[in-house]
Protein backbone atom coordinates (compact mmCIF):
# COMPACT_ATOMS: atom_id res chain seq x y z
CA UNK A 1 0.00 0.00 0.00
CA UNK A 2 1.66 3.46 -0.82
CA UNK A 3 2.04 5.76 1.97
CA UNK A 4 0.14 8.44 -0.18
CA UNK A 5 -1.95 8.48 -2.92
CA UNK A 6 -3.89 11.25 -4.68
CA UNK A 7 -6.40 10.50 -7.24
CA UNK A 8 -7.79 13.26 -9.58
CA UNK A 9 -6.72 16.19 -7.76
CA UNK A 10 -8.38 19.45 -9.35
CA UNK A 11 -8.17 22.85 -7.62
CA UNK A 12 -9.98 25.87 -9.24
CA UNK A 13 -8.96 29.56 -8.18
CA UNK A 14 -10.15 33.03 -8.89
CA UNK A 15 -7.82 35.54 -9.92
CA UNK A 16 -8.62 39.62 -10.47
CA UNK A 17 -6.88 40.38 -13.37
CA UNK A 18 -5.67 44.11 -12.60
CA UNK A 19 -7.17 46.40 -9.91
CA UNK A 20 -10.69 46.60 -11.70
CA UNK A 21 -10.14 43.86 -14.53
CA UNK A 22 -12.60 40.93 -14.80
CA UNK A 23 -12.03 37.97 -12.65
CA UNK A 24 -10.41 34.74 -14.20
CA UNK A 25 -11.30 31.50 -13.58
CA UNK A 26 -8.27 29.00 -13.18
CA UNK A 27 -8.13 25.78 -13.36
CA UNK A 28 -4.78 25.25 -11.43
CA UNK A 29 -5.10 21.58 -11.46
CA UNK A 30 -6.92 19.50 -13.53
CA UNK A 31 -6.90 15.95 -12.50
CA UNK A 32 -3.63 15.20 -10.98
CA UNK A 33 -2.84 11.49 -9.44
CA UNK A 34 0.30 10.04 -8.16
CA UNK A 35 1.42 7.26 -5.62
CA UNK A 36 4.48 7.90 -2.92
CA UNK A 37 5.51 4.81 -1.31
CA UNK A 38 7.79 4.71 1.94
CA UNK A 39 11.51 5.79 1.00
CA UNK A 40 10.70 7.26 -2.26
CA UNK A 41 11.76 9.76 -4.00
CA UNK A 42 9.14 11.35 -6.98
CA UNK A 43 10.41 14.22 -8.68
CA UNK A 44 7.79 16.37 -9.73
CA UNK A 45 8.92 19.04 -12.83
CA UNK A 46 7.72 21.46 -15.34
CA UNK A 47 7.76 24.86 -16.00
CA UNK A 48 6.80 27.93 -13.44
CA UNK A 49 2.89 28.40 -13.16
CA UNK A 50 1.85 24.47 -14.17
CA UNK A 51 0.63 23.37 -10.56
CA UNK A 52 3.86 21.40 -8.64
CA UNK A 53 3.03 23.90 -5.72
CA UNK A 54 -0.71 23.67 -5.68
CA UNK A 55 -0.32 19.67 -5.64
CA UNK A 56 2.49 20.04 -2.67
CA UNK A 57 -0.15 21.94 -1.20
CA UNK A 58 -2.90 19.81 -1.51
CA UNK A 59 -1.31 16.53 -0.64
CA UNK A 60 -0.19 17.37 2.53
CA UNK A 61 -4.02 19.05 2.78
CA UNK A 62 -2.65 22.34 3.62
CA UNK A 63 -5.42 23.10 1.17
CA UNK A 64 -8.31 21.07 0.25
CA UNK A 65 -8.65 20.04 -3.39
CA UNK A 66 -12.16 21.14 -5.54
CA UNK A 67 -12.51 17.24 -6.75
CA UNK A 68 -10.51 14.18 -6.20
CA UNK A 69 -9.04 13.06 -3.04
CA UNK A 70 -5.77 12.20 -0.96
CA UNK A 71 -5.24 9.13 1.36
CA UNK A 72 -2.30 9.53 3.46
CA UNK A 73 -1.50 5.66 5.50
CA UNK A 74 -4.60 4.57 4.51
CA UNK A 75 -7.12 7.16 6.03
CA UNK A 76 -8.88 10.19 4.00
CA UNK A 77 -6.95 12.91 4.20
CA UNK A 78 -8.33 15.50 6.69
CA UNK A 79 -9.94 18.65 5.79
CA UNK A 80 -7.16 21.88 6.61
CA UNK A 81 -6.77 23.10 10.49
CA UNK A 82 -9.12 19.86 11.79
CA UNK A 83 -7.35 18.87 15.55
CA UNK A 84 -6.85 15.33 12.80
CA UNK A 85 -4.87 17.36 10.42
CA UNK A 86 -2.61 18.99 12.99
CA UNK A 87 -1.59 15.77 14.38
CA UNK A 88 -1.02 14.53 11.00
CA UNK A 89 1.98 17.31 10.65
CA UNK A 90 3.60 15.91 12.81
CA UNK A 91 3.88 12.85 10.30
CA UNK A 92 4.22 15.30 7.25
CA UNK A 93 5.73 18.45 6.42
CA UNK A 94 6.91 20.88 4.03
CA UNK A 95 10.31 22.57 2.68
CA UNK A 96 9.93 25.69 0.65
CA UNK A 97 12.02 27.80 -1.09
CA UNK A 98 12.79 30.51 1.00
CA UNK A 99 14.28 29.69 4.10
CA UNK A 100 14.45 33.22 5.56
CA UNK A 101 10.82 33.28 5.26
CA UNK A 102 10.56 30.20 6.39
CA UNK A 103 11.68 30.64 9.09
CA UNK A 104 11.16 33.53 12.67
CA UNK A 105 13.48 35.92 12.15
CA UNK A 106 13.41 36.81 16.19
CA UNK A 107 14.01 33.61 17.30
CA UNK A 108 17.21 31.46 17.74
CA UNK A 109 17.42 28.54 15.41
CA UNK A 110 18.01 25.74 18.12
CA UNK A 111 14.15 27.09 19.72
CA UNK A 112 13.00 26.56 16.10
CA UNK A 113 13.46 23.40 15.53
CA UNK A 114 12.53 22.02 18.83
CA UNK A 115 9.23 23.90 18.18
CA UNK A 116 7.57 21.31 16.30
CA UNK A 117 8.55 19.04 19.54
CA UNK A 118 7.11 21.56 22.14
CA UNK A 119 4.01 21.36 19.83
CA UNK A 120 3.41 17.53 19.60
CA UNK A 121 4.45 17.18 23.02
CA UNK A 122 8.47 15.44 22.31
CA UNK A 123 10.00 14.74 25.55
CA UNK A 124 10.72 17.13 28.14
CA UNK A 125 13.28 20.17 27.54
CA UNK A 126 16.84 18.05 28.51
CA UNK A 127 15.32 15.85 25.82
CA UNK A 128 14.14 18.02 23.34
CA UNK A 129 17.65 19.74 23.88
CA UNK A 130 19.66 16.69 23.26
CA UNK A 131 17.38 16.18 20.14
CA UNK A 132 17.79 19.10 18.72
CA UNK A 133 21.98 18.98 18.73
CA UNK A 134 20.91 15.58 17.44
CA UNK A 135 19.31 17.62 14.71
CA UNK A 136 21.90 20.08 13.83
CA UNK A 137 24.57 17.28 13.58
CA UNK A 138 22.31 15.40 11.10
CA UNK A 139 22.02 18.39 8.60
CA UNK A 140 25.79 19.83 9.04
CA UNK A 141 25.31 22.34 11.39
CA UNK A 142 27.04 21.86 14.89
CA UNK A 143 25.46 22.69 18.51
CA UNK A 144 26.95 26.36 18.77
CA UNK A 145 24.39 26.83 15.57
CA UNK A 146 21.11 26.27 18.19
CA UNK A 147 21.70 30.08 19.95
CA UNK A 148 22.16 32.12 16.34
CA UNK A 149 19.41 34.13 14.84
CA UNK A 150 18.35 33.30 10.81
CA UNK A 151 20.42 36.70 10.05
CA UNK A 152 23.28 35.40 11.06
CA UNK A 153 23.74 32.08 8.82
CA UNK A 154 24.31 31.79 5.38
CA UNK A 155 21.68 30.90 2.91
CA UNK A 156 22.73 27.23 3.01
CA UNK A 157 23.48 27.05 6.54
CA UNK A 158 19.36 28.52 7.01
CA UNK A 159 17.93 25.78 4.39
CA UNK A 160 19.58 23.00 6.84
CA UNK A 161 18.36 24.39 9.66
CA UNK A 162 14.62 24.38 8.10
CA UNK A 163 15.30 20.53 6.94
CA UNK A 164 16.30 19.83 11.05
CA UNK A 165 12.96 21.01 11.85
CA UNK A 166 11.04 19.66 8.88
CA UNK A 167 12.74 16.13 10.27
CA UNK A 168 12.46 16.70 14.15
CA UNK A 169 9.28 14.91 14.53
CA UNK A 170 10.49 11.75 12.63
CA UNK A 171 7.90 12.62 9.46
CA UNK A 172 7.26 9.84 6.79
CA UNK A 173 6.69 12.32 4.21
CA UNK A 174 8.45 15.51 3.12
CA UNK A 175 7.18 17.66 0.34
CA UNK A 176 10.00 19.37 -0.47
CA UNK A 177 9.50 22.77 -2.80
CA UNK A 178 12.14 24.23 -4.99
CA UNK A 179 14.20 23.70 -1.96
CA UNK A 180 17.28 24.40 -3.45
CA UNK A 181 16.40 27.18 -6.50
CA UNK A 182 16.98 30.18 -4.01
CA UNK A 183 20.22 29.25 -3.22
CA UNK A 184 23.93 29.78 -4.21
CA UNK A 185 24.08 27.47 -7.12
CA UNK A 186 28.31 26.51 -5.47
CA UNK A 187 25.87 25.20 -2.25
CA UNK A 188 23.26 23.79 -3.65
CA UNK A 189 24.63 20.47 -4.32
CA UNK A 190 25.54 20.15 -0.51
CA UNK A 191 22.27 21.10 0.61
CA UNK A 192 20.49 18.60 -1.71
CA UNK A 193 22.98 16.15 -0.03
CA UNK A 194 21.56 17.04 2.56
CA UNK A 195 18.26 16.22 2.06
CA UNK A 196 18.71 12.77 0.03
CA UNK A 197 20.86 11.16 2.71
CA UNK A 198 17.99 11.98 5.15
CA UNK A 199 15.80 10.48 2.91
CA UNK A 200 17.55 7.55 2.51
CA UNK A 201 18.67 7.26 6.10
CA UNK A 202 14.75 7.63 7.35
CA UNK A 203 13.26 5.99 4.40
CA UNK A 204 11.38 9.01 3.90
CA UNK A 205 8.61 9.54 1.35
CA UNK A 206 9.98 12.71 -0.86
CA UNK A 207 7.78 14.81 -3.03
CA UNK A 208 10.68 16.84 -4.71
CA UNK A 209 9.99 20.29 -6.87
CA UNK A 210 11.98 22.07 -8.95
CA UNK A 211 11.89 23.29 -12.59
CA UNK A 212 15.08 21.54 -13.28
CA UNK A 213 14.85 18.08 -14.67
CA UNK A 214 18.54 17.33 -13.90
CA UNK A 215 18.17 18.32 -10.41
CA UNK A 216 15.27 15.89 -10.11
CA UNK A 217 16.84 13.22 -11.99
CA UNK A 218 19.63 13.49 -9.38
CA UNK A 219 17.49 12.73 -6.70
CA UNK A 220 14.54 10.83 -8.00
CA UNK A 221 13.35 7.39 -8.01
CA UNK A 222 10.36 8.21 -10.31
CA UNK A 223 9.83 11.57 -11.78
CA UNK A 224 6.77 13.08 -12.82
CA UNK A 225 6.19 15.52 -15.78
CA UNK A 226 3.27 18.39 -15.32
CA UNK A 227 1.97 20.47 -17.98
CA UNK A 228 -0.88 22.93 -17.40
CA UNK A 229 -2.53 21.12 -14.43
CA UNK A 230 -1.98 17.59 -15.27
CA UNK A 231 0.87 15.37 -15.14
CA UNK A 232 1.79 14.53 -18.61
CA UNK A 233 4.44 11.98 -18.49
CA UNK A 234 5.78 9.09 -15.39
CA UNK A 235 9.15 7.04 -15.42
CA UNK A 236 12.50 6.65 -14.41
CA UNK A 237 14.88 9.29 -14.28
CA UNK A 238 17.13 7.99 -16.56
CA UNK A 239 14.50 6.49 -18.93
CA UNK A 240 12.63 9.41 -19.30
CA UNK A 241 15.80 11.67 -20.24
CA UNK A 242 17.38 9.11 -22.63
CA UNK A 243 14.37 8.74 -24.43
CA UNK A 244 11.48 11.28 -23.45
CA UNK A 245 7.79 10.04 -24.61
CA UNK A 246 6.29 13.10 -24.44
CA UNK A 247 6.52 16.02 -26.83
CA UNK A 248 6.38 18.44 -23.80
CA UNK A 249 9.07 15.93 -22.35
CA UNK A 250 11.55 16.20 -25.30
CA UNK A 251 11.20 19.72 -25.30
CA UNK A 252 11.91 20.05 -21.92
CA UNK A 253 15.34 17.53 -22.44
CA UNK A 254 16.42 18.94 -25.24
CA UNK A 255 16.78 22.31 -23.35
CA UNK A 256 19.50 21.00 -20.66
CA UNK A 257 22.56 22.00 -22.26
CA UNK A 258 24.64 19.24 -23.34
CA UNK A 259 28.24 19.48 -24.13
CA UNK A 260 28.61 16.80 -26.38
CA UNK A 261 25.21 18.05 -28.55
CA UNK A 262 25.79 21.49 -28.52
CA UNK A 263 22.36 22.88 -29.67
CA UNK A 264 21.68 21.59 -32.56
CA UNK A 265 18.76 19.43 -31.47
CA UNK A 266 17.14 21.79 -29.29
CA UNK A 267 13.33 22.32 -29.70
CA UNK A 268 11.88 25.11 -29.54
CA UNK A 269 8.36 25.43 -28.54
CA UNK A 270 6.33 27.80 -30.53
CA UNK A 271 3.33 29.62 -29.49
CA UNK A 272 2.81 31.36 -26.36
CA UNK A 273 3.44 30.15 -23.06
CA UNK A 274 0.54 28.29 -21.27
CA UNK A 275 -1.94 29.72 -18.85
CA UNK A 276 -4.30 27.74 -16.57
CA UNK A 277 -6.77 30.65 -17.33
CA UNK A 278 -7.10 29.78 -20.78
CA UNK A 279 -6.69 25.63 -21.60
CA UNK A 280 -6.67 24.40 -25.06
CA UNK A 281 -9.03 22.22 -25.51
CA UNK A 282 -8.06 18.60 -26.17
CA UNK A 283 -4.51 18.18 -25.18
CA UNK A 284 -3.38 21.50 -23.32
CA UNK A 285 0.01 21.26 -25.14
CA UNK A 286 -1.07 20.91 -28.81
CA UNK A 287 -1.15 24.16 -30.01
CA UNK A 288 2.88 23.95 -29.15
CA UNK A 289 3.23 20.52 -30.28
CA UNK A 290 4.96 19.96 -33.51
CA UNK A 291 3.22 16.58 -33.77
CA UNK A 292 -0.28 17.43 -33.15
CA UNK A 293 -3.02 15.80 -35.38
CA UNK A 294 -6.71 16.36 -35.47
CA UNK A 295 -7.37 14.22 -32.48
CA UNK A 296 -5.27 15.83 -29.75
CA UNK A 297 -7.46 19.48 -30.60
CA UNK A 298 -10.75 16.94 -29.50
CA UNK A 299 -9.66 15.05 -26.97
CA UNK A 300 -7.89 15.14 -23.69
CA UNK A 301 -5.61 12.31 -23.72
CA UNK A 302 -5.34 9.87 -20.61
CA UNK A 303 -1.86 9.40 -18.54
CA UNK A 304 -1.98 5.58 -19.40
CA UNK A 305 1.08 3.21 -18.72
CA UNK A 306 2.82 1.94 -21.97
CA UNK A 307 4.04 -1.96 -22.03
CA UNK A 308 7.57 -0.23 -21.05
CA UNK A 309 6.25 0.93 -17.73
CA UNK A 310 6.76 4.48 -18.45
CA UNK A 311 2.96 6.46 -18.66
CA UNK A 312 2.49 9.11 -21.22
CA UNK A 313 -0.48 11.00 -21.54
CA UNK A 314 -0.11 11.79 -25.54
CA UNK A 315 -2.21 10.44 -28.45
CA UNK A 316 0.43 9.46 -30.21
CA UNK A 317 2.79 8.20 -27.57
CA UNK A 318 1.02 4.31 -27.15
CA UNK A 319 1.77 3.23 -30.36
CA UNK A 320 -1.88 2.56 -31.52
CA UNK A 321 -3.03 3.46 -34.83
CA UNK A 322 -1.46 6.99 -35.57
CA UNK A 323 -3.43 9.33 -37.06
CA UNK A 324 -1.85 11.30 -39.67
CA UNK A 325 -3.86 13.77 -40.28
CA UNK A 326 -2.12 17.69 -39.04
CA UNK A 327 -4.41 19.49 -36.55
CA UNK A 328 -6.09 22.07 -38.43
N1 LIG B 1 -3.87 31.16 -4.18
C1 LIG B 1 -3.96 31.30 -5.50
N2 LIG B 1 -4.86 32.16 -6.04
C2 LIG B 1 -4.97 32.32 -7.38
N3 LIG B 1 -4.21 31.64 -8.27
C3 LIG B 1 -3.30 30.79 -7.80
C4 LIG B 1 -3.10 30.57 -6.39
N4 LIG B 1 -2.11 29.65 -6.23
C5 LIG B 1 -1.69 29.32 -7.46
N5 LIG B 1 -2.40 29.99 -8.41
C6 LIG B 1 -2.24 29.85 -9.86
O1 LIG B 1 -2.30 28.48 -10.14
C7 LIG B 1 -1.36 28.12 -11.15
C8 LIG B 1 -0.40 27.07 -10.62
O2 LIG B 1 0.42 27.68 -9.62
P1 LIG B 1 1.57 26.90 -8.85
O3 LIG B 1 1.02 25.65 -8.27
O4 LIG B 1 2.16 27.86 -7.89
O5 LIG B 1 2.59 26.54 -10.01
P2 LIG B 1 4.15 26.14 -9.92
O6 LIG B 1 4.47 25.82 -8.51
O7 LIG B 1 4.31 24.99 -10.86
O8 LIG B 1 4.90 27.34 -10.42
C9 LIG B 1 -0.69 29.43 -11.56
O9 LIG B 1 -1.36 29.94 -12.69
C10 LIG B 1 -0.90 30.30 -10.37
O10 LIG B 1 -0.92 31.65 -10.75
MG1 LIG C 1 5.90 26.67 -7.26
Amino acid sequence: MPLLKAEGLVRRYESRQGLFGRIAHIRALDGVSLELRKGETLGLVGESGCGKSTTGRLVLGLEPADEGHVVFGGAPMPGPTTPEWRRLRARMQMIHQDPLGALDRRLPIGAQVEEPLVIHRRGDAAARAGRVAALLEEVGLDAGHAARYPHELSGGQRQRAVIARALATGPELIVADEPISALDVSIQAQVMNVLAEAQARHGLALLFVSHDLRVVRQVSHRVAVMYLGRIVEEGEPDAVLREPAHFYTRALVSAIPHPSRRDAKRIVLKGDPPSPAARPAGCAFHPRCAAAVALCAREVPELKPRADGRKVACHLAHGDAMPVRKAA
